[in-house]
């Protein structure tokens, strides 16, 4: 049978790498590092958007946070943040030696949530 999304971003330890270097790849972007500067607890967000990645992709895990829309609400995300993001995932799925399918998979469902996190 064909692998899920899941299975080809390397199933749990594969995506909680994923999600650790989205996270510090933010960190170090100037265009939105101040919006990651201020969480308290940045491990659980990081758990958050690794159950999200898991949920969303194919795998067992549940997500428990909260839907993208009431996540983002309030914050004023601009375009230019919303494809920082988008960038930063990217990038950190290059550095983990993943291939254009898998990019491209990813990079559809994010775009698919824009209008549930930009100026929302
Ligand atoms: C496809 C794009 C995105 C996805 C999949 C995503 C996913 C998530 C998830 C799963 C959470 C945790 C939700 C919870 O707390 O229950 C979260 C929180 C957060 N997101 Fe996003 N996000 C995206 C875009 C953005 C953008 C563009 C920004 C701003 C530049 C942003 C800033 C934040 C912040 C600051 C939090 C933490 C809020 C807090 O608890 O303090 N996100 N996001």
């Amino acid at each position: 049978m064909e692998k899920s999304l899941y299975e080809r971003l390397g199933s749990a330890e594969g995506i909680k790498k994923l999600a650790n270097d989205i996270a510090e790849n933010h960190l170090k972007n100037d265009l939105i590092k101040t919006r990651f500067e201020i969480i308290e607890d940045l491990d659980a967000v990081k758990n958050l958007v690794f159950e999200f990645i898991c949920a969303g992709t194919g795998g067992p895990q549940a997500y428990t946070g909260k839907g993208m829309l009431g996540a983002h609400k309030g914050m004023n995300i601009s375009e230019e943040e919303f494809i920082a993001v988008i960038d930063d995932i990217l990038k950190a799925m290059d550095e983990n030696n993943l291939g254009e399918r898998e990019k491209n998979e990813m990079l559809a469902i994010g775009y698919s949530l824009k209008d549930e996190i930009i100026r929302v």
